[in-house]
Order: structure tokens, then sequence, then C-alpha cells
């Protein structure tokens, strides 16, 4: 029976990485994945495909609307749809192989099969095809990852009735999408298929847009989507959808009641969150249970009450993040050697991608409010920010909440154009446990769209010198 020190199960970004890190610290390590490629959800059917069709339709829509402006003539820009998806497929490609060579760099073996916790320390692998093959380990991680939450009483066919799956490979562009749930897919893949060219709604269960995210960064942000063109319906659900004819007939509900409309659609996104993935890992013969929302309920070491099995990443509580699954795998595989593995989830940075761009990392004002925080607020504009004006790229604020007693930076939350790059030095800041004062005091390049962070963190001390 082929034996290691760790089995690693699903290739996800907290599989994966795990099973570098432990290979790093001399542990014999094998990693087992039911999919044909590794890299889980984000490299094949999440972030990795999502970004490149967020990309490709943001420059098709700048060469449509902006280019002719900057006195770029390009002419009406047509669309080749196949191409664009393949050029998504190609950079999923890239990055899923990219992790067979790490594996393979690594002394990592891949086994192929769906992987089942036969008992501690065992782990059975059953391939589609060929008899199934037994591992040994002295540790097992479980990075099994999450699906789709599905809408009751709807059945996601994945041509008309998609998930975040099907809507990244749409063969046509619907002329109307609508969207059930405004947050991060919603609006990233709504975002894609408004600039493709398809009329888009979003059909929300709460009064507001992005539930978690800071109230004033979710109201401007909503305001920026409406003028994009992207039609909302709030505090609604959907309450059935009638696939029999041509155009999808969708039953819409006012969430406090009232009268129930109907809309037409080629096409309805499902994005109403994802849920724990454990099917066929066999935990309740094992005697782990999960908790009331399907999660494997971990310790700080992220060991599970099972000795020698843990788990990591979107099966277990916290943000369904890439980054998140990966610092857990570092941080777990670090445990295992007997090393001091830790991941600091007060400091993790969300980024939605859509554009423009939302970032925010810590404490929104909500949190801080009703954990009854005195803070400061520091606020900066980008219509006040030169490279924003010399861009045209002038939507949006970054927002810096710092303790009102020793000025330590509590939350950053930025809406505009590269926040997903900026809030990395929110994040290095909060990691170093900065004061508003140390990031004001930091020399910024000029012209740079940073300086904004630099200016809420002055801003904090009322002393903002471009506004
Ligand atoms: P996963 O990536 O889900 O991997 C789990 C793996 O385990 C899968 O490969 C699965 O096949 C395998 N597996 C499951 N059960 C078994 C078994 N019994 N045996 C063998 N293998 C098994 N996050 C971000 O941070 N940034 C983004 O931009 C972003 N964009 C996203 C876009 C979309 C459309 C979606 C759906 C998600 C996005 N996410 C993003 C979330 C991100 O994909 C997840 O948080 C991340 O993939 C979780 O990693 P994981 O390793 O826990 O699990
Ligand atoms: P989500 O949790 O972000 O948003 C789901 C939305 O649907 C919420 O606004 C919720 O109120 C609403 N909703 C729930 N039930 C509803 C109903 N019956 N009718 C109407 N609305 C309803 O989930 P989403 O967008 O599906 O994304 C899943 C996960 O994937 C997220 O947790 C996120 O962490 C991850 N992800 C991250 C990305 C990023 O980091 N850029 C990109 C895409 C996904």
């Amino acid at each position: 029976m082929p034996s290691y020190d760790l089995i690693v199960i699903g290739t996800g970004p907290g599989g994966y990485v795990c099973a570098i890190r432990a290979a790093q610290l001399g542990m014999k390590v094998a990693v087992v994945e039911k999919e044909k490629t590794f890299g889980g959800t984000c490299l094949n059917i999440g972030c990795i495909p999502s970004k490149a069709m967020l990309h490709t339709s943001e420059l098709f829509d700048e060469a449509g609307h902006a280019f002719a402006k900057m006195g770029i003539k390009v002419g009406t820009p047509a669309l080749d749809l196949p191409a664009m998806l393949r050029f998504k497929d190609e950079g999923v490609e890239g990055n899923v192989k990219g992790v067979a060579f790490l594996f393979r760099k690594n002394k990592i073996e891949a086994h192929n099969g769906v992987g089942r916790i036969a008992a501690p320390g065992k782990v059975e692998v059953t391939a589609a095809r060929g008899p199934s093959t037994v591992l040994e380990a002295k540790a097992i991680v479980i990075a099994t990852g999450s699906d789709v939450a599905q809408l009751q009483g709807i059945t996601i066919d994945e041509k008309r009735i998609v998930s975040s799956t099907g809507a990244l490979s749409l063969e046509k562009v619907p002329r109307h999408l609508l969207v059930v749930g405004a947050g991060v897919i919603g609006l990233e893949l709504g975002s894609v298929w408004r600039r493709l060219g398809a009329q888009v709604t979003v059909v929300e269960f709460l009064d507001r847009i992005l539930p978690g995210i800071d109230t004033e960064v979710a109201r401007q942000f909503h305001r920026i989507l409406e003028k994009q063109g992207i039609g909302f319906k709030l505090a609604s659900k959907v309450a059935a959808i009638d696939s029999n004819d041509l155009m999808l007939k969708v039953t819409i509900e006012p969430v406090a009641g009232g009268t129930a409309f109907d809309l037409d659609a080629d096409v309805a996104l499902v994005a109403i969150g994802r849920v724990p993935y454990t099917e066929g890992l066999g935990l309740e013969a094992i005697g782990l249970k999960l908790d009331n929302r399907g999660r494997i309920p971990v310790d700080g070491r992220f060991a599970t009450s099972v000795p020698g099995i843990y788990a990591i990443g979107d099966v277990i509580a916290g943000p369904m993040l890439a980054h998140k699954a990966e610092d857990e795998g570092i941080a777990v595989a670090e445990i295992i050697a007997g090393k001091a593995g830790h991941v600091n989830y007060d400091v993790i940075p969300n980024v939605i991608y859509t554009s423009p761009e939302v970032a925010s990392v810590g404490k929104t004002e909500e949190e801080l409010r009703a954990a009854d925080v005195t803070y400061n607020v520091g606020k900066f504009p980008f219509t006040a920010n030169g490279r924003a004006k010399a861009n045209q790229q002038t939507d949006g604020f970054v927002k810096i909440l710092a303790d009102a007693r020793t000025d330590r930076v509590l939350g950053v939350h930025i809406v505009g154009s590269d926040a997903g790059n900026m809030i990395a030095e929110a994040a290095i800041a909060m990691e170093f446990g900065a004061a508003a004062e140390d990031i004001a005091r930091t020399c910024h390049a000029h012209p740079t769209l940073p300086e904004a962070v630099k200016e809420a963190a002055l801003a904090v001390d009322k002393r903002a010198i471009h506004m």
C-alpha cells in the first residue's frame, strides 16, 4: 500500500498550495483529485476564467465607447465570441498545466479519482475506470472546496438556466440575462455580459447589493452599475422560472409580499452563494460531523474532531476566497510539520473585479459601530486624484477607518479603477499594525492612483492636500 506523510484531498488553491508547502518542508506528499485537471474551482471554473472574461469584455467595451474620445479610431468593434471563449480557455489551460508542473517539480504524487476516507490514515481512491486503490498517510488534509448553491424548485441545466460555470461559456450573447443574486458572481458576470451587449437585470433578495461590504461603498457602486445600464430589482425573489417556451418566463415576487410580476429572459444565472462540498468523502462513517451550514468544523490549528484529519478552504468556515484557502493551506502544512502556521483573519482582502473595482480589507463602518468602537473616517474621491483625472476614470473613493484613540487602521474600503491592486498596500499596513499617520507619512509616487490612499490617510486627521 503506497504510504505518505500527507495526503491532500482536492487540488484547488487550498489543496495544491498545501501540498507544495508540505513537500518544501520535506514531507512525502500525495494529492487526490476527482476532476481531469488540477486547480479546483478557482483555476477551472472560477477566478481565472471569470477574470479572463472580465478583462476581454472590458477592453471590448472600451474599444466601443472610450477609444474614440482618446483619439483612437478603430471603428465599431465586432465581437468574435468563440475566439473570446478560446482566449479564456487558453488562460485556464496555462494555469492548470502550471499546477501539474509544480506537482512534478516538488515530487508530489497525484492520484486521479474520488477520495474517500476509509479510516483515519487511509484514503480510498476510486477512479472513473479501473480498480480502486487505498493510500496510507500519517495526516490527511480535506480541501474539497464548495459547489453552487441551488435555488429551490429551479433546475440548473447550464444552457438556459446556468450557474457561474455555464455563464462563463455561453455560446451566444443573451438579449436579456436575468441574474439571481447581487453578490460577487452576479455583479462580475452580469458586467461581462452587459459589456458584450446583453440587457442585464439583477434580482436580489435583500434591499441592497453586496451584503457584507461597507454600506456606503455598496450604495455608490450600485449607482455606478445602474449608470452603466444594469437594472436591479431589490428586496425581490425569483419564485419560479418557466422554461417551456423559447424565452424563459421568470416570476418575481417582492420579499415583503405584494403583487408578483413576470420578466422574459433568454438566460437566467443563479448566483445565490456557494455551499461546502463533502460528497463522497465518507465523513459520517468516521464520525466527523458537519456544522449546521454543512461545513467541516476545525479548531485554530485546522484539526477536525478526528485525530490526524485536517480541513481548509471553502469547506470550512470563513470567506470563500482563493487567497484565504491558500494561506490556510500553507498554515496547515506548517502546523503538521511542527511549525507555527497562522492565518490572520482580520486582514483578508476582498476584491470584486468589475469596472470600477471594489476592494476592502478589515472592518466596515457597520461592524465598528456594532462593536462600539469609536473611529475616525478619512475619505478621498478619485475626482481629486491627478492620475484618475488624466485617465478620466474618476468614479469612486478611498475610505480609511482608524481607531479614534490610537489611530490604528481598522478598515480600508475602495471603489475605483485598480482598487484590487491598491488594497495590497492597505493589507500590508494593517498586517504591520500601521496607524493612518504611517500611511500619510509614506511617500507615494506621483501621479498614481495610490496617492488617493495617502490622501485618505491624511483626511483621517482632516489634512488632505488636494481637497
Ligand atoms: P476548490 O477550488 O473548490 O477545490 C476543491 C477541489 O477538490 C476540486 O478540484 C474538486 O474537484 C476536488 N474534490 C472535491 N471532492 C473530492 C473528492 N472526494 N476526491 C477528490 N477530489 C475532490 N476567489 C477569489 O479569491 N478571487 C476570485 O476572483 C474568485 N472568483 C471566483 C469566480 C467564480 C465564478 C467562482 C465560482 C469562485 C470564485 N472565487 C474567487 C472563489 C474561489 O474559487 C474559491 O474560494 C476557491 O477555489 C476555494 O479553494 P478550495 O481549495 O477550498 O476549493
Ligand atoms: P454571494 O454570497 O456573494 O452573493 C449571493 C447573493 O445572492 C447575496 O446578495 C444574497 O443576498 C442573494 N440571494 C440569496 N438567495 C437569494 C434568492 N433566493 N433570491 C435572490 N437573491 C438571493 O454569492 P455568489 O455571488 O454566488 O458567490 C459565491 C462565492 O464565490 C462568494 O462567497 C465569493 O466569496 C466567491 N467569489 C469571489 C469572487 C471574488 O473574490 N472576486 C468572485 C466570484 C465569487
